[in-house]
């Protein structure tokens, strides 16, 4: 019996905790609290078991990824992930151990070939959107980006002068072909229309991406299929990013235009992710470690706490899923945000965290409730 069986006879679950490096741990904190409330709730029992991985786990074990680590995930229903990265290794090209491959080996590891990243406005902040309000107004994008080939995992060089150096990007047709079923799937539920992003007028790789999509493509005919030239896709998203709705892309694409794309709703702090395999899950921000913020109590926990929800459409427990992000917009609108949405008034970390447990739990009798926010008096405040 695979896990996804096993999840359907039981309430329980076992999720992987991997807080991470910079503001990982802050806004880790505040998914497990939310998915405690929602356990509670909704009657699910939830086994949170702690892993280290990233700058931390080199710090403390020498290796990105510890072996430990790696079991405790293989062995969970599903990974919350932080965020990854420390300064002390950026700034240093010649570090051979990096933070970063912690991730990358988990990806791989686990088999997580689609990284999915949701891309939406919120009407109270569309002020803060870098764009204007008539070009953002409405978007709404899924984003399918490969995750364990390409030129991320081609085979790397670099000569012993350090005058030479090489990345390989390959694909296989097996490896197009997993994330391209998904996103198709994906665009029947929505608008029913997909852009395969690529650079094929200059790269055999996205050549063979075209070709495979193409095949693909006949088994969906309900789904209106284009394809873009990832640099003209970097001005598209800009200029109209209405005119998207489920992107599919491979590795290093989906990387830079799923960056570019999460700014559009006003704040990089809002955006989960999920990478799907076969057998696992693993659910982390889109946003990085921002060490700067670290410690501060400032770092947006939302994108922590939409990644929860779709750990929970993962597992099956929709009805929670949403509960969960309706408690995100009510915190949304409601004006009880962190300083990146808001210089003039604004919440703690851990406190927009307690505002979004406390309406699951209670709902309109919420004790934060909208009037003593306006009215300041709410005691957290
Ligand atoms: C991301 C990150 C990672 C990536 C880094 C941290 C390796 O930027 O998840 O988008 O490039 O995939
Ligand atoms: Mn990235």
């Amino acid at each position: 019996m695979n896990k996804k069986h096993r999840k359907y006879m039981s309430n329980n679950y076992k999720i992987a905790v991997l807080p991470g490096d910079g503001i990982g741990p802050e806004v880790t904190n505040e998914s497990v609290k939310i998915l405690k409330v929602i356990g509670e709730v909704f009657q699910y029992n939830f086994e949170f078991n702690y892993g280290v991985m990233g700058a931390e786990a080199i710090y403390q074990t020498g290796n990105p990824l510890p072996d430990e680590t790696l079991e405790l995930c293989k062995n969970s229903d599903a990974v919350l992930f932080g965020a990854i990265g420390d300064p002390a290794f950026d700034n240093n090209p010649d570090a051979k151990v990096r933070p970063e491959q912690g991730l990358l080996k988990l990806r791989k590891e686990l088999g997580l070939f689609a990284n999915i990243r949701p891309i939406k406005t919120y009407a109270s902040l569309i002020k803060k959107s870098p764009l204007k309000k008539e070009i953002i107004d409405g978007t709404d994008i899924q984003i399918y980006r490969e995750l364990i080939s390409g030129i991320y995992f081609g085979e790397k060089f670099t000569d012993e002068n350090g005058e030479y150096a090489y990345d390989l990007c390959k694909y296989s047709k097996e490896e197009i072909s997993g994330i391209t079923h998904l996103a198709f799937q994906d665009a029947q539920k929505r608008k029913k229309k997909l852009t395969l992003i690529d650079k094929a007028n200059v790269l055999d790789t996205s050549r063979l991406w075209r070709k495979i999509v193409k095949e693909i493509a006949l088994e969906y005919p309900d789904v209106t299929l284009d394809f873009m030239f990832v640099d003209n896709a970097a001005m598209q998203m800009i200029l109209d990013p209405k005119q998207f709705d489920v992107i599919l892309t491979e590795n290093m694409f989906g990387d830079i235009i799923s960056d570019e794309a999460s700014v559009i709703g006003g704040s990089i702090g809002l955006l989960p992710s999920a990478s799907i395999g076969k057998d696992n899950g693993l659910f982390e921000p889109i946003h990085g470690s921002y060490p700067q913020a670290k410690g501060k109590g400032i770092a947006n926990p939302v994108a922590s706490i939409l990644s929860a929800a779709m750990l929970l459409d993962y597992l099956n427990l929709n009805q929670a899923a949403e509960k969960l992000r309706q408690s995100v917009e009510h915190a949304i609108e409601s004006k009880f945000v962190t300083v990146d949405l808001n210089a003039e008034q604004n919440y703690a970390t851990s406190e927009v965290g307690d505002f979004i447990a406390d309406y699951i739990h209670f709902s309109e009798k919420s004790y934060y409730n909208y009037e003593n926010i306006q009215l300041g008096k709410s005691t957290i405040v």
